[in-house]
């Protein structure tokens, strides 16, 4: 019985694991401030690319999967071409603040789990 009784534990504890609560909190992230213009999974939003008259490259594709971390910390923190500096809350939001350096490490754990979805 001691044994049995184990094994839940070991699976709370692989629940926690480090990576899968970066990832976790990465979505929070991500549906708060990349998904009206990426989609919920990154596969992009026709509408918004129509509003901004260009493809929005898709998040979870080859092209943007094959950037390194720092690539993508400098797209989230400085925005590049038409897209804006990240922000801690949807466009319609009245009071955003920048996504942080801190915050990026997550997003990018979540990120890297859209890949071929
Ligand atoms: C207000 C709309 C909007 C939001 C919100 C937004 N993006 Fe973007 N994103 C764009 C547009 C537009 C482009 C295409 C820019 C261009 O090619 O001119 C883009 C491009 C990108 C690219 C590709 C850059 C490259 O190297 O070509 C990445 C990666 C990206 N966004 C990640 C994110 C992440 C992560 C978030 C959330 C933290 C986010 N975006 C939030 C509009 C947005």
């Amino acid at each position: 019985m001691k044994h049995f009784g184990s094994i839940p534990l070991i699976a709370v504890l692989a629940m926690c694991s480090p990576l899968s609560f970066a990832s976790e909190n990465g979505k929070a992230l991500f549906n708060n401030s990349c998904i009206t213009c990426h989609g919920a999974a990154g596969e992009g939003n026709p509408v918004m690319d129509r509003f901004y008259k260009v493809r929005i490259p898709r998040l979870n594709m080859q092209y943007v999967q094959s950037k390194s971390d720092d690539e993508l910390k400098n797209v989230i923190l400085n925005g590049k071409r038409k897209m804006p500096a990240a922000m801690n809350g949807l466009p319609e939001t009245q009071h955003k603040s920048k996504i942080t350096a801190e915050q990026v490490p997550d997003l990018i754990a979540y990120l890297r789990t859209l890949k071929n979805k």
